[in-house]
Protein backbone atom coordinates (compact mmCIF):
# COMPACT_ATOMS: atom_id res chain seq x y z
CA UNK A 1 0.00 0.00 0.00
CA UNK A 2 2.75 2.78 1.24
CA UNK A 3 4.73 1.22 -2.13
CA UNK A 4 1.61 2.38 -4.28
CA UNK A 5 1.09 5.67 -2.96
CA UNK A 6 5.03 6.33 -3.33
CA UNK A 7 4.84 5.31 -6.30
CA UNK A 8 1.96 7.36 -7.25
CA UNK A 9 3.45 10.40 -5.75
CA UNK A 10 6.69 10.10 -7.90
CA UNK A 11 4.38 9.70 -11.03
CA UNK A 12 2.77 12.32 -10.20
CA UNK A 13 5.21 14.97 -9.24
CA UNK A 14 7.36 13.89 -12.44
CA UNK A 15 3.91 14.33 -14.83
CA UNK A 16 3.48 18.04 -13.13
CA UNK A 17 7.22 18.93 -13.92
CA UNK A 18 6.32 17.60 -17.84
CA UNK A 19 3.67 20.01 -17.90
CA UNK A 20 5.56 22.93 -16.07
CA UNK A 21 7.51 23.56 -19.70
CA UNK A 22 5.34 22.64 -22.86
CA UNK A 23 7.03 24.69 -24.91
CA UNK A 24 6.40 28.03 -26.73
CA UNK A 25 2.42 29.54 -26.46
CA UNK A 26 0.71 29.60 -29.63
CA UNK A 27 -0.93 33.06 -30.91
CA UNK A 28 -3.75 32.54 -32.87
CA UNK A 29 -4.45 34.78 -35.57
CA UNK A 30 -8.86 35.89 -35.73
CA UNK A 31 -10.02 36.25 -39.08
CA UNK A 32 -11.53 39.82 -39.32
CA UNK A 33 -14.96 39.96 -40.34
CA UNK A 34 -15.55 39.93 -44.78
CA UNK A 35 -11.87 38.34 -44.98
CA UNK A 36 -11.48 35.67 -47.06
CA UNK A 37 -9.45 32.05 -45.46
CA UNK A 38 -5.67 32.91 -44.62
CA UNK A 39 -2.97 31.71 -47.45
CA UNK A 40 -0.62 30.43 -45.40
CA UNK A 41 -0.67 27.27 -43.74
CA UNK A 42 2.03 29.23 -40.80
CA UNK A 43 -0.24 31.29 -39.49
CA UNK A 44 -1.68 28.07 -37.70
CA UNK A 45 2.19 27.96 -36.21
CA UNK A 46 2.66 31.28 -34.93
CA UNK A 47 3.69 31.47 -31.40
CA UNK A 48 3.88 34.36 -28.77
CA UNK A 49 7.92 33.80 -28.10
CA UNK A 50 7.96 33.77 -32.02
CA UNK A 51 6.74 36.94 -32.78
CA UNK A 52 8.50 38.80 -30.12
CA UNK A 53 11.51 37.31 -31.54
CA UNK A 54 10.95 38.56 -35.04
CA UNK A 55 10.12 41.80 -33.60
CA UNK A 56 12.83 42.29 -31.84
CA UNK A 57 15.20 41.58 -35.40
CA UNK A 58 12.46 43.78 -37.63
CA UNK A 59 13.14 46.80 -35.97
CA UNK A 60 17.30 45.70 -35.37
CA UNK A 61 20.17 47.29 -37.68
CA UNK A 62 21.88 44.02 -37.03
CA UNK A 63 20.44 42.64 -40.18
CA UNK A 64 22.34 45.44 -42.29
CA UNK A 65 25.94 45.05 -43.50
CA UNK A 66 26.98 48.42 -41.72
CA UNK A 67 24.56 48.41 -38.90
CA UNK A 68 22.75 51.59 -40.49
CA UNK A 69 19.34 50.02 -41.46
CA UNK A 70 16.46 47.55 -40.01
CA UNK A 71 13.46 46.59 -41.88
CA UNK A 72 11.71 49.78 -39.84
CA UNK A 73 13.71 51.83 -41.28
CA UNK A 74 11.82 51.75 -44.70
CA UNK A 75 9.16 50.28 -42.93
CA UNK A 76 7.67 52.49 -40.47
CA UNK A 77 4.75 51.23 -38.06
CA UNK A 78 3.21 54.85 -38.21
CA UNK A 79 3.28 54.90 -41.69
CA UNK A 80 1.26 51.21 -42.11
CA UNK A 81 4.92 50.21 -42.66
CA UNK A 82 5.32 51.90 -45.60
CA UNK A 83 7.70 55.00 -46.06
CA UNK A 84 5.19 58.07 -46.59
CA UNK A 85 6.75 60.78 -48.53
CA UNK A 86 9.19 58.61 -50.13
CA UNK A 87 8.74 57.39 -53.24
CA UNK A 88 12.39 55.37 -53.49
CA UNK A 89 14.08 54.61 -50.74
CA UNK A 90 17.91 54.22 -50.50
CA UNK A 91 19.29 50.73 -49.32
CA UNK A 92 22.83 50.37 -47.11
CA UNK A 93 24.83 51.81 -50.10
CA UNK A 94 22.76 55.17 -50.33
CA UNK A 95 21.75 54.24 -53.61
CA UNK A 96 17.88 54.19 -54.09
CA UNK A 97 15.92 51.27 -54.39
CA UNK A 98 14.14 49.99 -57.65
CA UNK A 99 10.66 50.53 -56.35
CA UNK A 100 8.55 51.78 -53.71
CA UNK A 101 8.66 50.62 -50.29
CA UNK A 102 5.00 48.50 -50.12
CA UNK A 103 3.11 48.91 -46.89
CA UNK A 104 3.03 45.69 -44.50
CA UNK A 105 -0.59 44.80 -43.71
CA UNK A 106 -2.63 41.56 -43.92
CA UNK A 107 0.17 39.90 -45.21
CA UNK A 108 -1.37 36.40 -44.39
CA UNK A 109 -3.96 36.86 -47.76
CA UNK A 110 -1.06 37.84 -50.04
CA UNK A 111 -0.38 34.91 -52.17
CA UNK A 112 2.97 36.32 -53.34
CA UNK A 113 5.58 39.20 -52.18
CA UNK A 114 7.13 41.87 -53.79
CA UNK A 115 5.69 44.13 -56.30
CA UNK A 116 6.63 41.25 -59.07
CA UNK A 117 5.47 38.29 -57.22
CA UNK A 118 9.07 36.39 -57.03
CA UNK A 119 8.96 35.03 -53.45
CA UNK A 120 5.70 32.34 -52.80
CA UNK A 121 6.21 32.84 -48.70
CA UNK A 122 7.07 35.98 -46.68
CA UNK A 123 10.80 33.73 -45.68
CA UNK A 124 11.76 33.49 -48.59
CA UNK A 125 11.45 37.18 -49.55
CA UNK A 126 13.19 37.72 -45.59
CA UNK A 127 16.35 35.98 -46.84
CA UNK A 128 16.19 37.77 -50.23
CA UNK A 129 15.74 41.53 -48.58
CA UNK A 130 19.05 40.86 -46.40
CA UNK A 131 21.47 39.60 -48.48
CA UNK A 132 20.54 41.98 -51.43
CA UNK A 133 23.08 44.34 -52.03
CA UNK A 134 20.48 46.95 -52.73
CA UNK A 135 19.11 46.94 -49.84
CA UNK A 136 20.66 45.36 -46.57
CA UNK A 137 23.91 43.92 -47.96
CA UNK A 138 25.02 41.69 -45.08
CA UNK A 139 26.02 37.91 -45.66
CA UNK A 140 23.96 35.13 -44.10
CA UNK A 141 26.98 33.87 -42.11
CA UNK A 142 27.74 37.30 -41.15
CA UNK A 143 23.88 38.13 -39.80
CA UNK A 144 24.03 34.89 -38.02
CA UNK A 145 27.19 35.13 -35.94
CA UNK A 146 26.26 38.47 -35.10
CA UNK A 147 22.98 37.53 -33.84
CA UNK A 148 24.08 34.37 -32.20
CA UNK A 149 27.26 36.33 -30.68
CA UNK A 150 24.48 38.61 -28.37
CA UNK A 151 23.18 36.71 -25.29
CA UNK A 152 19.72 38.20 -25.59
CA UNK A 153 18.97 36.74 -29.17
CA UNK A 154 20.22 33.32 -27.68
CA UNK A 155 17.68 33.22 -24.76
CA UNK A 156 14.91 34.77 -27.52
CA UNK A 157 15.95 32.45 -30.06
CA UNK A 158 15.76 29.40 -27.48
CA UNK A 159 12.63 30.65 -26.33
CA UNK A 160 10.74 30.36 -29.60
CA UNK A 161 12.65 27.40 -31.03
CA UNK A 162 14.06 25.17 -28.04
CA UNK A 163 16.45 22.99 -29.20
CA UNK A 164 17.06 24.43 -32.84
CA UNK A 165 20.19 25.52 -34.08
CA UNK A 166 20.05 29.33 -35.20
CA UNK A 167 20.07 29.50 -39.00
CA UNK A 168 18.48 31.68 -41.17
CA UNK A 169 15.32 29.61 -41.94
CA UNK A 170 14.58 30.49 -37.89
CA UNK A 171 15.30 33.99 -38.73
CA UNK A 172 13.51 34.62 -41.69
CA UNK A 173 10.85 32.26 -39.99
CA UNK A 174 10.52 34.39 -37.14
CA UNK A 175 10.35 37.97 -39.24
CA UNK A 176 7.63 36.20 -40.95
CA UNK A 177 5.95 35.53 -37.71
CA UNK A 178 5.87 38.80 -36.82
CA UNK A 179 4.73 40.31 -39.90
CA UNK A 180 2.19 37.80 -40.07
CA UNK A 181 0.33 39.55 -36.95
CA UNK A 182 0.50 43.01 -38.62
CA UNK A 183 -3.41 43.18 -39.58
CA UNK A 184 -5.42 46.10 -40.31
CA UNK A 185 -9.26 45.52 -40.21
CA UNK A 186 -10.73 48.52 -37.57
CA UNK A 187 -10.98 51.14 -40.35
CA UNK A 188 -14.18 53.30 -40.29
CA UNK A 189 -15.03 50.65 -43.61
CA UNK A 190 -14.77 47.85 -40.93
CA UNK A 191 -16.72 49.54 -38.54
CA UNK A 192 -19.49 50.32 -40.99
CA UNK A 193 -19.16 46.36 -42.15
CA UNK A 194 -19.32 45.59 -38.36
CA UNK A 195 -22.98 47.61 -37.48
CA UNK A 196 -20.71 49.88 -35.50
CA UNK A 197 -20.66 53.15 -37.68
CA UNK A 198 -22.42 54.57 -40.56
CA UNK A 199 -21.22 55.89 -44.03
CA UNK A 200 -21.76 59.54 -44.89
CA UNK A 201 -23.49 59.83 -47.72
CA UNK A 202 -20.98 60.54 -49.97
CA UNK A 203 -19.00 57.65 -48.64
CA UNK A 204 -21.97 55.47 -49.31
CA UNK A 205 -21.90 56.90 -52.74
CA UNK A 206 -18.11 56.22 -53.55
CA UNK A 207 -18.31 52.47 -51.88
CA UNK A 208 -21.50 52.07 -54.73
CA UNK A 209 -19.54 53.94 -57.23
CA UNK A 210 -15.94 51.62 -57.11
CA UNK A 211 -17.52 48.72 -56.66
CA UNK A 212 -20.18 48.88 -59.34
CA UNK A 213 -18.73 47.31 -62.80
CA UNK A 214 -20.96 50.03 -64.79
CA UNK A 215 -19.05 52.77 -62.56
CA UNK A 216 -15.85 52.92 -61.06
CA UNK A 217 -15.08 49.48 -61.88
CA UNK A 218 -11.95 49.31 -59.73
CA UNK A 219 -13.62 46.29 -57.68
CA UNK A 220 -12.16 43.46 -60.73
CA UNK A 221 -8.69 44.43 -59.00
CA UNK A 222 -9.31 46.31 -55.62
CA UNK A 223 -12.09 44.20 -54.07
CA UNK A 224 -13.89 46.01 -51.32
CA UNK A 225 -17.39 44.48 -51.36
CA UNK A 226 -17.25 40.66 -51.07
CA UNK A 227 -14.24 40.14 -49.52
CA UNK A 228 -12.98 43.25 -47.42
CA UNK A 229 -8.87 43.54 -48.56
CA UNK A 230 -9.17 46.14 -51.17
CA UNK A 231 -7.53 43.86 -53.51
CA UNK A 232 -7.99 40.48 -54.67
CA UNK A 233 -4.47 39.50 -54.74
CA UNK A 234 -3.85 39.24 -58.01
CA UNK A 235 -1.01 40.98 -60.33
CA UNK A 236 -2.26 43.23 -63.47
CA UNK A 237 -0.80 45.08 -66.06
CA UNK A 238 -3.11 49.00 -65.33
CA UNK A 239 -2.01 50.61 -68.58
CA UNK A 240 0.18 52.84 -65.94
CA UNK A 241 3.01 52.65 -68.86
CA UNK A 242 3.28 52.83 -72.48
CA UNK A 243 6.29 50.71 -72.83
CA UNK A 244 8.44 49.27 -69.37
CA UNK A 245 11.87 49.58 -70.59
CA UNK A 246 12.86 50.70 -66.80
CA UNK A 247 10.60 48.16 -64.98
CA UNK A 248 9.25 45.32 -66.77
CA UNK A 249 7.53 43.69 -63.52
CA UNK A 250 6.03 40.13 -63.39
CA UNK A 251 8.01 40.08 -66.96
CA UNK A 252 11.14 40.44 -65.34
CA UNK A 253 10.47 37.13 -63.36
CA UNK A 254 8.70 34.57 -65.41
CA UNK A 255 10.09 35.51 -69.29
CA UNK A 256 6.52 35.43 -70.51
CA UNK A 257 5.71 38.65 -72.49
CA UNK A 258 2.32 38.96 -71.63
CA UNK A 259 3.66 39.39 -67.76
CA UNK A 260 4.93 42.91 -69.08
CA UNK A 261 3.96 45.79 -66.92
CA UNK A 262 1.85 43.90 -64.29
CA UNK A 263 2.54 44.28 -60.53
CA UNK A 264 0.73 43.39 -57.51
CA UNK A 265 -2.70 45.07 -57.00
CA UNK A 266 -1.97 47.43 -54.04
CA UNK A 267 -4.86 47.69 -51.41
CA UNK A 268 -6.89 50.15 -51.11
CA UNK A 269 -6.29 49.94 -47.33
CA UNK A 270 -4.58 52.76 -45.44
CA UNK A 271 -3.49 55.05 -48.49
CA UNK A 272 -3.57 58.02 -46.26
CA UNK A 273 -0.02 56.92 -44.31
CA UNK A 274 1.17 55.32 -47.85
CA UNK A 275 1.43 57.81 -50.47
CA UNK A 276 2.98 58.31 -52.77
CA UNK A 277 1.70 55.94 -54.95
CA UNK A 278 2.58 53.25 -57.67
CA UNK A 279 5.75 50.21 -57.77
CA UNK A 280 8.28 53.77 -58.64
CA UNK A 281 5.46 56.05 -55.95
CA UNK A 282 4.80 58.69 -59.25
CA UNK A 283 2.01 60.09 -58.08
CA UNK A 284 1.81 62.09 -54.72
CA UNK A 285 -1.66 62.30 -54.23
CA UNK A 286 -4.92 60.09 -54.92
CA UNK A 287 -6.01 62.81 -56.46
CA UNK A 288 -3.43 62.31 -59.46
CA UNK A 289 -4.19 58.69 -59.38
CA UNK A 290 -7.73 58.77 -59.94
CA UNK A 291 -6.63 61.31 -63.04
CA UNK A 292 -4.53 58.91 -64.42
CA UNK A 293 -7.43 56.20 -64.54
CA UNK A 294 -9.84 58.86 -65.76
CA UNK A 295 -7.30 60.40 -68.58
CA UNK A 296 -4.36 58.82 -68.53
CA UNK A 297 -4.73 55.29 -69.39
CA UNK A 298 -2.22 53.85 -71.54
CA UNK A 299 -3.55 51.03 -74.24
CA UNK A 300 -0.61 48.79 -73.49
CA UNK A 301 -1.05 45.84 -75.83
CA UNK A 302 -0.68 43.71 -72.78
CA UNK A 303 -3.26 45.74 -70.60
CA UNK A 304 -5.88 43.94 -68.62
CA UNK A 305 -8.68 43.39 -70.31
CA UNK A 306 -11.06 44.83 -67.08
CA UNK A 307 -9.03 48.25 -67.90
CA UNK A 308 -10.56 48.92 -71.29
CA UNK A 309 -13.51 50.77 -69.82
CA UNK A 310 -10.54 53.43 -69.01
CA UNK A 311 -9.61 53.54 -72.43
CA UNK A 312 -12.19 56.13 -73.79
CA UNK A 313 -11.57 59.30 -75.09
CA UNK A 314 -13.19 61.42 -73.00
CA UNK A 315 -12.62 61.61 -68.60
CA UNK A 316 -13.95 58.41 -67.61
CA UNK A 317 -15.05 60.64 -64.11
CA UNK A 318 -16.65 63.64 -63.35
CA UNK A 319 -15.13 65.64 -60.47
CA UNK A 320 -18.49 64.24 -58.12
CA UNK A 321 -17.41 60.94 -58.75
CA UNK A 322 -13.93 61.47 -58.08
CA UNK A 323 -15.12 63.29 -54.88
CA UNK A 324 -17.42 60.50 -53.80
CA UNK A 325 -14.45 57.97 -54.65
CA UNK A 326 -11.94 59.62 -52.00
CA UNK A 327 -14.34 60.16 -49.10
CA UNK A 328 -14.87 56.59 -49.83
CA UNK A 329 -10.92 55.64 -50.05
CA UNK A 330 -10.42 57.92 -46.47
CA UNK A 331 -13.07 55.56 -45.29
CA UNK A 332 -10.17 52.68 -45.49
CA UNK A 333 -7.72 54.31 -43.30
CA UNK A 334 -7.27 52.16 -40.26
CA UNK A 335 -5.84 55.23 -37.22
CA UNK A 336 -5.90 52.16 -34.46
CA UNK A 337 -3.37 50.17 -36.53
CA UNK A 338 -0.63 52.60 -37.42
CA UNK A 339 -0.81 53.45 -33.06
CA UNK A 340 -1.28 50.07 -32.23
CA UNK A 341 1.68 49.91 -29.67
CA UNK A 342 1.97 46.13 -29.85
CA UNK A 343 3.23 46.49 -33.79
CA UNK A 344 6.36 48.69 -31.58
CA UNK A 345 9.45 48.00 -30.27
C1 LIG B 1 15.92 50.03 -48.13
C2 LIG B 1 14.51 49.93 -47.77
C3 LIG B 1 14.01 48.57 -47.29
C4 LIG B 1 14.47 47.80 -46.24
C5 LIG B 1 15.64 48.09 -45.32
C6 LIG B 1 13.59 46.64 -46.18
N1 LIG B 1 12.64 46.72 -47.16
FE1 LIG B 1 11.12 45.43 -47.43
N2 LIG B 1 10.72 46.29 -49.20
C7 LIG B 1 11.32 47.43 -49.70
C8 LIG B 1 10.94 47.63 -51.08
C9 LIG B 1 11.40 48.76 -51.99
C10 LIG B 1 10.12 46.54 -51.42
C11 LIG B 1 9.51 46.25 -52.79
C12 LIG B 1 10.58 45.58 -53.62
C13 LIG B 1 10.05 44.90 -54.85
O1 LIG B 1 8.84 44.71 -54.97
O2 LIG B 1 10.86 44.52 -55.71
C14 LIG B 1 9.97 45.73 -50.21
C15 LIG B 1 9.14 44.62 -50.09
C16 LIG B 1 8.92 43.93 -48.92
C17 LIG B 1 7.91 42.93 -48.71
C18 LIG B 1 6.87 42.46 -49.73
C19 LIG B 1 5.54 43.14 -49.48
C20 LIG B 1 4.50 42.84 -50.51
O3 LIG B 1 3.43 43.46 -50.46
O4 LIG B 1 4.73 42.02 -51.41
C21 LIG B 1 8.04 42.48 -47.43
C22 LIG B 1 7.20 41.42 -46.73
C23 LIG B 1 9.16 43.19 -46.84
N3 LIG B 1 9.65 44.08 -47.77
C24 LIG B 1 9.67 42.97 -45.58
C25 LIG B 1 10.92 43.45 -45.17
C26 LIG B 1 11.68 42.92 -44.04
C27 LIG B 1 11.25 41.78 -43.15
C28 LIG B 1 12.84 43.65 -43.98
C29 LIG B 1 13.99 43.48 -43.00
C30 LIG B 1 14.64 42.17 -43.02
C31 LIG B 1 12.78 44.64 -45.05
N4 LIG B 1 11.62 44.46 -45.76
C32 LIG B 1 13.73 45.61 -45.26
C33 LIG B 1 12.16 48.27 -48.98
C34 LIG B 1 12.88 47.86 -47.87
C1 LIG C 1 -7.08 45.74 -63.89
C2 LIG C 1 -6.95 45.89 -62.47
C3 LIG C 1 -7.17 47.25 -61.84
C4 LIG C 1 -8.30 48.05 -61.88
C5 LIG C 1 -9.60 47.77 -62.61
C6 LIG C 1 -8.00 49.18 -61.04
N1 LIG C 1 -6.73 49.08 -60.52
FE1 LIG C 1 -5.85 50.36 -59.21
N2 LIG C 1 -4.11 49.33 -59.38
C7 LIG C 1 -3.93 48.18 -60.12
C8 LIG C 1 -2.52 47.82 -60.13
C9 LIG C 1 -1.89 46.62 -60.82
C10 LIG C 1 -1.86 48.83 -59.40
C11 LIG C 1 -0.36 48.96 -59.19
C12 LIG C 1 0.26 49.46 -60.50
C13 LIG C 1 1.67 49.92 -60.35
O1 LIG C 1 2.18 49.93 -59.25
O2 LIG C 1 2.28 50.28 -61.35
C14 LIG C 1 -2.89 49.74 -58.94
C15 LIG C 1 -2.65 50.84 -58.12
C16 LIG C 1 -3.65 51.63 -57.56
C17 LIG C 1 -3.44 52.59 -56.51
C18 LIG C 1 -2.11 52.90 -55.82
C19 LIG C 1 -2.02 52.19 -54.50
C20 LIG C 1 -0.65 52.16 -53.90
O3 LIG C 1 -0.54 51.72 -52.74
O4 LIG C 1 0.34 52.52 -54.55
C21 LIG C 1 -4.66 53.14 -56.22
C22 LIG C 1 -4.96 54.20 -55.17
C23 LIG C 1 -5.62 52.53 -57.12
N3 LIG C 1 -4.97 51.61 -57.90
C24 LIG C 1 -6.97 52.84 -57.14
C25 LIG C 1 -7.85 52.34 -58.10
C26 LIG C 1 -9.20 52.83 -58.29
C27 LIG C 1 -9.83 53.92 -57.45
C28 LIG C 1 -9.73 52.12 -59.32
C29 LIG C 1 -11.08 52.31 -59.97
C30 LIG C 1 -11.30 53.64 -60.48
C31 LIG C 1 -8.72 51.17 -59.76
N4 LIG C 1 -7.59 51.35 -59.01
C32 LIG C 1 -8.89 50.24 -60.77
C33 LIG C 1 -4.92 47.46 -60.74
C34 LIG C 1 -6.19 47.93 -61.00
Amino acid sequence: MKLKITVLLVVSIFLSAASFYDGPTSYRIEIPMAFPPMLHSETADLTEEGVLLGKTLFYDKILSVDSSLSCASCHKPEFAFADRGVALNKGVSGREVLRNTPPLFNLAWHRRFFWDGRSETLQQQAIEVVSSHEEMNLSWSEALNEITSQKRYRRLFAEAYPNQEVDSLLVADALAQFQLTLISADSKYDKVLRGEAEFTKEEFEGFIFVNDQGMGNCLHCHTTDAHALGTNGSFANNGIDQGFADDQGVYGITLDKKDEGKFKVPSLRNLLFTAPYMHDGRFETLEEVLDFYSEDVNAHPFIDHQMNYFLREEPVFSEREKEVMLAFLKTLNDSSFVSNPSFRP
